[in-house]
């Protein structure tokens, strides 16, 4: 059975910054308050031209050149949002598009903050039962569209960006080692974008009553978060076979300080295992783990042979873990350029836009 061994990595973020200064001008809140409550100083937030694909490409690229694979060589791409840019079509198609990946199949994933933990497994496990040989696993968000800006208790929390991992197939042990997924839809009302879906469809009334920005009970989530966190990391590395001691960093969703040192004392752990960025990033939801991790790899903090667990808990509500071993790319001939197949992937859109076209004329003649 092959194992599935992550093998590039990228990320993106919007250049625009916002900092809480700048929040505390547009409600009733400061600095002080956010940084002590979250840890959070400043997030990325997309400009009008900036998309869950746009970051989500641009992640991706990075990723493929690292495993030094064309996106003509990829098999699957999921991606993991919770801002997609339509109901449908998924966003994994318009990724799979603009960097012309012409062999792979292409779905979102929705499970929120925890949907890379998910994302990742179900990459991994296609390519562990054999169907495939690589998949771009893709967490990105623009949820600072769904941000409304006049609540405090949300708007302080959420950034925008993209990670992106490569997974390739290997004989060689090593890559995903476990994960465990979980949810518990009883707690759906906690966190939530009610509007838009087909409960609530978009109309003059559900933007009155503010169904389209997203909604939550931050003290219930809190706590449902410290109780997870913990128990998710012990669970993934009993199924993994591995003890505390044998991993060297734990991953956790950035969604609050205050949450990760509650984990961090249940599992009587010290901060210095875990990998937080959450200060300059915010909340990135379901690209917050990738971003975490495609940093503390640049850091050289992650190093090649060192186990970690990536844990997440969100909306759904749903939690996981992902036990890996970190290995980096599969030495390989030749140098790909990825970032040039971008150029011909628009001349393919384009191209195939104008035969579909052509063919419905025809079509239409024939009729
Ligand atoms: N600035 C200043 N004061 C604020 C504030 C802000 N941005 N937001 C809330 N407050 C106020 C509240 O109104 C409340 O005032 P009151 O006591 O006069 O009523 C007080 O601060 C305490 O509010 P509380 O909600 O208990 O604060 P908290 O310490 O629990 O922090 C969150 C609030 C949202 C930061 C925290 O609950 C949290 O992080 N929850 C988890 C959210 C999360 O992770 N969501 C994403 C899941 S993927």
């Amino acid at each position: 059975m092959p194992y599935a061994h992550i093998t590039g990595w990228g990320m993106s973020v919007p250049e625009q910054v916002l900092t809480n200064d700048d929040i505390s001008k547009m409600v009733e809140t400061n600095d002080a308050w956010i940084r002590e409550r979250t840890g959070i100083q400043e997030r990325h937030i997309a400009r009008d031209n900036q998309f869950p694909s746009t970051l989500g490409v641009e992640a991706s690229i990075k990723a493929l050149k690292i495993a030094n694979l064309r996106p003509t060589d990829l098999d699957l791409i999921i991606c993991s949002t919770s801002s997609p840019e339509y109901i449908f079509p998924a966003t994994a198609c318009l990724i799979q598009d603009q960097l012309g990946a012409t062999k792979a199949g292409a779905f979102d994933l929705s499970a929120a903050c925890t949907g890379f933990i998910y994302a990742l497994n179900m990459g991994a496990q296609a390519i562990r039962s054999g169907s495939i040989k690589s998949a771009l696993v893709i967490g990105s968000e623009t949820l600072s569209r769904f941000v409304n800006w006049k609540d405090r208790s949300t708007c302080i929390l959420f950034g925008d960006g993209a990670g992106a991992f490569v997974l390739q197939a290997s004989e060689q042990p090593g890559g995903v080692l476990s994960a465990v997924m979980h949810s518990d839809g009883s707690g759906s009302d906690l966190l939530t974008i009610a509007g838009g879906g087909s409960r609530h469809p978009s109309s003059e009334s559900t933007v009155l009553d503010g169904k389209h920005y997203i909604q939550m009970d931050g003290n219930e989530v809190f706590r449902f978060a410290t109780r997870v966190m913990a128990s998710a990391t012990e669970e993934v590395l009993v199924c993994a076979g591995l003890t505390i001691d044998q991993v060297q960093w734990i991953v956790p969703h950035q969604a609050n300080i205050r949450i990760i040192k509650a984990a961090a004392r249940g599992l009587k752990l010290p901060m210095e295992r875990y990998i937080v960025n959450l200060e300059h990033y915010g909340n990135t939801s379901t690209a917050s783990i990738p971003i975490a991790m495609v940093e503390a790899v640049e850091k050289g903090q992650i190093k090649p042979g060192e186990k970690l667990v990536m844990v997440g808990f969100g909306a759904g509500l749903t939690w996981g873990a992902l036990a890996a071993e970190w290995t980096g790319p599969i030495p390989s001939k030749g140098h790909v350029r990825p970032e040039q197949y971008r150029f011909f992937a628009r001349v393919r859109s384009v191209v195939r836009r104008a035969l579909r076209f052509i063919e419905g004329l025809l079509y239409r003649r024939e009729l």
